[in-house]
């Protein structure tokens, strides 16, 4: 696979408009983050939600978008031409992005909008602006196995041509296995918010069991919510936020971003939408020193990842 997307990765480069940059990764805290994320880093910290705002956390291709759908969805009794408003990155402001255009700056869309407000992040819990724990907002946080996790990493730092190169998909195991990619740690990620579940009352969900049943993780966040809707507009939620009608969605498949910053002609954002296609990129070698790494990063908390349904 590593050569397929290679190959597709390099013909874009070349068909790359040259305004658009991929931007550097500079620490904050130790976390490296995008260039214009670091330099706008005090404001994003100053950030002062609303008590009845929601956060949506995730390492950075964990099911994000699909958990953002469900959730616009659920608020809105399950009417999807509302939910068709406008783009998900727009619904639903993502905290730190705040460059390069056309896509807009998280924070400036959130002045523009009334609480309550649904909030995307990537950051890790430790850098999470304080005051959406000091207003005790709530939070959902998403976590998908690594190799998976690692596997769609790949395909969007391809497709994605404002992120660091991705550079052949060998080193970029050791990447992510070192914690250097955008946003830092996957491990130090799922291990942050497991730790705080209890105490900030974090719903902490798995990718897996979303895939595995969706109806009842639905469910569990509609419940999380405070909400109760029939089992009519459950089901059709759970049938709107299907992989292939959100691939299908315009205002959720992110075909609102131009080609010039995803370039889904490399990989589509809606790529596969399943679990176990690790499976597909792993040799035996990779896969066994993955798995020896992860025994040791992993040991101090035991987190129930499943990798094959
Ligand atoms: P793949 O690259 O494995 O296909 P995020 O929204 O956090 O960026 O995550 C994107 C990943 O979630 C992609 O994974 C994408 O295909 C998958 N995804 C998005 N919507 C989905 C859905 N409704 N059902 C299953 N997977 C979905």
């Amino acid at each position: 696979m590593s050569r397929e997307g290679e190959l597709s990765y390099t013909e874009a480069i070349q068909r790359a408009e040259a305004s658009i940059t991929r931007f550097p990764l500079i620490p904050v805290r130790g976390i490296p983050l995008m260039n214009y994320i670091a330099e706008n880093w005090d404001s994003i910290w100053a950030f002062r939600p609303d008590p009845s705002d929601l956060l949506i956390a995730t390492y950075p291709k964990a099911g994000t978008t699909w958990t953002q759908e469900i959730v616009d969805l659920l608020l809105h009794n399950g009417d999807a031409e509302i939910c068709k408003r406008a783009p998900t990155p727009v619904r639903s402001p993502f905290l730190e992005i705040c460059s390069p255009p056309p896509i807009p700056s998280g924070l400036d869309l959130l002045k523009e909008m009334d609480p309550p407000r649904v909030i995307k992040t990537h950051l890790p819990f430790q850098l999470v602006p304080p005051a959406f724990w000091e207003n005790k907002c709530k939070a959902i946080y998403v976590a998908r196995n690594a190799k998976d996790n690692l596997v769609s990493y790949y395909h969007f730092d391809c497709m994605n041509l404002t992120q660091p190169e991705p550079g052949p998909w060998g080193g970029y195991i050791h990447k992510f296995m070192r914690g250097e990619l955008a946003w830092g740690s996957w491990y130090d990620h799922v291990k942050g918010y497991w730790a705080e579940k209890e105490k900030r009352n974090i719903l902490y969900i798995f990718y897996e069991d979303m895939k595995e049943n969706p109806r009842r993780e639905v469910e569990r966040i509609m419940r999380y919510l405070d909400l109760s809707l029939p089992d009519e507009i459950i089901s059709k939620i759970v049938e709107l936020t299907s992989f292939k009608n959100m691939k299908d969605n315009p205002m959720a498949n992110y075909s609102c971003v131009p080609a010039p910053v995803f370039d889904q002609s490399i990989s589509p954002f809606m790529r596969k939408g399943e679990v176990g296609d690790w499976t597909n990129h792993f040799t035996p070698e990779q896969s066994k020193m993955f798995d020896e790494d992860y025994e040791k990063q992993m040991k101090d908390v035991k987190i129930p990842f499943r990798t094959l349904i």
